[in-house]
């Protein structure tokens, strides 16, 4: 998969962990920034990662700050994703299932490093389900 990932400075290391573990299972990344830990405002990175899903430049976002949180309420802002904050496995997967989740949004401060990319792994494996899922995820971009 072509997996667009950004952080800020909170999320910098675990960036670049995620990002080795992806490329080491033979995904291609494409890094948004930051280079870092040098003090950033987090929106100038994650939605750039963001715009480059909804513009199918990438299959998949992950976005990564110190909670999480503001990276995927700037995330979210971007027409057509779904970006859906995982702190647990089972999350990761029902965000797949039946939220067809596009960008995951992580936070290095709350998540520790082998949470995150059993995180990670779960969410890049995970299907959609599609059926009566679709009708409802149609229904997110429709109120739009
Ligand atoms: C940076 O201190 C922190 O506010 C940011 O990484 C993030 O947690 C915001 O939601």
């Amino acid at each position: 998969m072509k997996i667009a990932i950004a952080s800020d400075h909170a999320g910098f290391p675990l960036k670049e962990v995620v990002s080795e573990h992806l490329q080491a299972a033979g995904h291609e990344i494409i890094d948004f920034g930051t280079n870092s830990t040098a003090s950033v405002d987090y929106p100038d990175y994650a939605r750039p990662a963001a715009q480059a899903v909804a513009n199918s430049q990438a299959d998949r976002g992950i976005v990564i700050c110190g909670t999480g949180l503001g990276v995927c309420m700037t995330a979210n802002k971007v027409s057509g994703i779904r970006g859906a904050r995982c702190t647990d496995e089972y999350s990761a997967r029902m965000s797949r299932r039946h939220n067809d989740a596009n960008v995951l949004c992580l936070g290095q401060r709350v998540t520790g490093v082998g949470l995150a990319l059993s995180i990670v792994d779960a969410w890049l494996a995970e299907p959609f389900e599609g059926g009566r899922h679709a009708r409802r995820v149609a229904k997110i971009e429709a109120s739009l």
